[in-house]
């Protein structure tokens, strides 16, 4: 049978609520043109984020009822303790509420002032945790992970050679740390193959680096290696998990998203010393070491969550249902980034509207027209979120993308069909599209809170006058 179905049955479902474009132009113009000020209930899709929005299984909601909610001692952190070291046998496993928790915490410890982090590509929540400490967050991704275009199976996997050229030129007493995020959510949810883990693994031991995994989408990147790294096509996926770890000193994990559940993450690591300092800055912003910043029923949902995301029978329809998006959108005429990703396609709006520049956001241009036309909700990645320089000036981003991020377990194919023609219409009259301005931002994470304006609209070109028009009389 090639039909790919999902491989659950619906017990409870949650109602769509219809917007018409009339409607949803008044939700944008009171959301300044910003996808994350909109009311959620006025959207039909909701492609935001992978993170925190999977559906939870009957399991999953079984097991929150067993749930005990001691201060200390709690057998749900047992549940969850096993269930982790079970696929990540690290000696110090810490509970925090999400994954910047984590990397809050590990950051602490070990960055500060001339520190350097290096990673295939930081998550923007990482990066900034980094550089809130004073040390730089450096990327060193393979350089066909910056070509859209490029076919490589590995895309996510860090440049070796520079690797190595920039612990010299730095020297490894600056760099306490090098990590690798599974899959590379920045550069495409492209995964990272266990050969370049293993090299990855290798620099680190000559230069006594400690190696963490950012691990996010961990079984995401497994099943990737079982299906294109030949010698493990016939591994079980869970076995792959556990070699994926065994390279690594220590990882973060943000349970939003590859442990199915809408809220939760850990830190662990082997080193005892770390560890130590970590669950003693825990215990100040998070939380007692068995519970971090979660409920007992929290960890329970992990547990259980953690089970059921290795499943081969989920993982094929998991990866398979972001391919068919990809697929039916590359038929359609519309650049990606290829090959799909593991939780993701990312447009390449670069490309597909060349003519908005990228200080002009093509990105926010698609994800806002997208919006209008469809009620789809999608997350620009590019000069919007990256093009901020720490001086306050701004450059274009490498790529300028639209994420359409699936969450987990939650939309059927007959959704994905609609965000499909929906993209199709819009990519046959991309030409009216047209660029958008910031009004107002912050200085940090500008994204989340920036206003926009589109180019052309009369409110733009009436601030506009009304500037110059207060300069000429200042
Ligand atoms: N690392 C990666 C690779 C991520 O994708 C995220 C979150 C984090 C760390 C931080 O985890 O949200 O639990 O604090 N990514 C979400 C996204 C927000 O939409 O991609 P968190």
């Amino acid at each position: 049978m090639n039909t790919i179905i999902e491989p659950f049955r619906i017990k409870s479902v949650e109602p769509i609520r219809m917007t018409t474009r009339e409607e949803r132009t008044t939700f944008l113009e009171n959301a300044h043109y910003n996808l994350f000020a909109l009311d959620s209930e006025n959207v039909i899709i909701d492609l935001l984020t992978d993170s925190g929005t999977s559906s939870m299984s009957a399991n999953q909601w079984a097991s929150v009822m067993r749930g005990d909610e001691s201060y200390a001692g709690s057998p749900s952190f047992d549940r969850f303790h096993k269930a982790v070291h079970h696929l990540m046998p690290f000696s110090h496993i810490i509970p925090t509420h999400q994954g910047r928790a984590a990397e809050k915490i590990l950051f602490s410890i070990i960055g500060g002032p001339g520190k350097y982090i290096l990673n295939n590509t930081h998550f923007d929540t990482t990066r900034a945790n980094i550089e809130f400490t004073g040390a730089e967050a450096i990327d060193l991704v393979i350089a066909e992970g910056k070509i859209p275009d490029s076919e490589h199976p590995f895309k996510g996997n860090m440049d070796i050679a520079r690797l190595e050229a920039f612990i010299k030129e730095k020297g490894p007493e600056n760099i306490p740390l090098v990590m690798l995020t599974v899959t590379n959510n920045s550069g495409g949810g492209q995964p990272v193959s266990m050969e370049n883990i293993k090299e990855t693994k290798y620099i680190c031991m000559k230069y006594d680096i400690p190696l963490f995994l950012d691990a996010c989408r961990f079984a995401e990147n497994a099943y990737f290696i079982k299906l294109r790294e030949p010698a493990y096509a016939n591994v079980k996926v869970e076995t792959i998990v556990q070699e994926m770890f065994s390279y690594a000193d220590g990882c973060t994990m943000s349970a939003k998203k590859d442990a199915l559940v809408n809220m939760g993450g850990w830190l662990a690591m082997n080193n005892p010393v770390w560890a130590e300092v970590a669950r003693n800055l825990l215990i100040l912003t998070e939380g007692f070491p068995t519970y971090g910043g979660l409920s007992g029923r929290d960890l329970e949902a992990i547990a259980v969550g953690l089970v059921e995301v290795v499943d081969e029978d989920y993982l094929h329809y998991r990866i398979s249902s972001t391919q068919y998006l990809g697929r039916h959108l590359t038929e359609a005429g519309i650049p990606i980034v290829k090959p799909a990703g593991g939780h993701a396609i990312y447009i390449d709006a670069r490309n597909m509207l060349p003519h908005i520049t990228p200080l002009e956001y093509p990105g926010q241009s698609l994800a806002v027209e997208l919006y209008l036309h469809a009620g789809i909700r999608a997350c620009e990645i590019g000069t919007v979120m990256f093009g901020l320089q720490m001086d306050g000036t701004e450059k274009a981003a490498p790529m300028d993308l639209v994420r359409l991020a699936i969450p987990r377990r939650v939309y059927t194919q007959s959704h994905i069909d609609y965000v499909i023609e929906a993209l199709t219409e819009i990519n046959q009259n991309k030409a009216k599209l047209e660029g958008m301005k910031i009004v107002w931002q912050p200085k940090q994470l500008r994204h989340f809170s920036a206003r926009f304006l589109p180019i052309n609209s009369v409110q733009n070109q009436k601030e506009n006058f009304s500037k110059a028009f207060q300069a000429e009389n200042a």
